[in-house]
């Protein structure tokens, strides 16, 4: 069986990877520095009891540390070599992707992301392992058009965290063109990733004050904050809140294994793929459906825009139906029941 270098393991979406690689039987290794999570999330994967029968400790590495530390990175393949099981693929996860906060610090957006992904292929390289999953995002499509977005939208992020996720394609795709019969690689863009693995054993939960909707909501039901702050309802939308493409984020789980399954048995290629649902939901949708779902009440309250915002992201997910047989299961009511189960279990 094949072992899995999984970057970012620890974090919300590589957690929840973890636990289909696992049902799965790869050998996995994760390298996380913990920076944006934490180290117990493994141990309340590996205390899952629909995970017994399929968790191995033998099977599974944990490295505390960061990407940009070649030495590590080296190590981590060695050893995996000298051990006869070599590092076969990596989903690469770790960085940084607040998309405030790159604007206040770009540099460390561009070290540890771009950096740091350069450090990895160059390992990746010397060990010659050529086969790669690269977490990337919707935000790097130019929001000139209708909202609706395939995979061949012009590249034109206007965020210096969305520059560095459309840096790391552009390597990836001269990468591939220095190499066309070595490296099988697909670029995961992610819409709006939410929800939890229904066991409720695994959050989202970001250190410091929250950006995205979903943690939001999930701390002004629990009463840690007191408002959610609606970004604007003058959005040209039906009820004037800005529309995206939630994903439950064990669709998103799955879709790298399948993509994982299609890259080791497909000729080499590099693969840009949507991970969404295809169907678009308002904000006030997403309040709606979780008080409903939840039976908790949600204090909003509508405020200005949100700058750099755009009031429509919706996925076509045509290619990644096509290709890899890609459909995302759950609907936003699982996504809001799902999210606050997991969020009551980790309190
Ligand atoms: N929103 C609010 N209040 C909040 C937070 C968000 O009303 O407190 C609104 C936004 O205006 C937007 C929607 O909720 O209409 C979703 O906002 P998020 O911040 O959750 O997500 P974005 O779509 O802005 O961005 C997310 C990720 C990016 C990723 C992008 C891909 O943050 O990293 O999806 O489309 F690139």
């Amino acid at each position: 069986m094949k072992n899995i270098l999984l970057t970012g393991g620890t974090g919300f979406i590589g957690s929840h990877i973890f636990i289909q690689l696992i049902k799965c039987g790869y050998y996995i290794t994760i390298i996380d520095s913990n920076i944006n999570s934490s180290e117990k999330v493994i141990k309340r994967i590996s205390d899952m009891s629909e995970l017994t029968p399929f968790f191995d400790i033998k099977k599974f590495k944990f490295y505390k540390g960061d990407i940009r530390n070649e030495i590590l990175l080296n190590d981590i393949f060695l050893s995996a070599k000298e051990q006869n099981n070599e590092i076969d693929a990596v989903i690469h996860l770790a960085g940084l992707k607040a998309v405030r906060e790159s604007k206040i610090k770009p540099l460390e957006y561009w070290e540890s992301n771009v950096s740091g992904s350069i450090i990895l292929f160059k390992v990746m390289q010397k060990f010659n392992c050529y086969n790669f999953i690269f977490s990337s995002s919707a935000t790097i499509y130019s929001s000139d058009g209708t909202g609706f977005f395939d995979e061949d939208t012009i590249i034109k992020p206007i965020n210096p965290y969305g520059n560095t996720k459309a840096a790391i394609e552009q390597i990836l795709r001269d990468l591939f063109d220095s190499s066309p019969n070595l490296w099988r690689i697909a670029c995961l863009r992610y819409f709006n990733p939410i929800g939890a693995h229904p066991s409720g054993n695994v959050c989202e939960d970001p250190k410091g004050i929250p950006n995205n909707i979903f943690p939001v909501l999930l701390k002004v039901a629990s009463r840690e904050i007191d408002c959610l702050e609606v970004f604007g309802n003058d959005w040209e939308t039906p009820d004037g809140t800005g529309i995206r493409d939630y994903v439950h984020v064990l669709d998103i789980a799955d879709g790298h294994i399948m993509v994982l399954k299609y890259l080791m048995k497909n000729p080499p290629k590099v693969l840009n793929l949507n991970l969404g649902t295809g169907v678009g939901k308002s904000v006030m949708e997403l309040i709606n459906t979780f008080e409903e779902v939840n039976q908790i009440k949600i204090n909003y309250v509508f405020s200005n825009r949100r700058e750099g915002d755009i009031p429509r992201s919706v996925a076509n997910i045509d290619l990644a139906k096509k290709l890899i047989g890609w459909d995302p299961k759950n609907k936003l009511a699982d996504m809001c029941k799902d999210g606050w189960r997991s969020k009551l279990n980790n309190q």
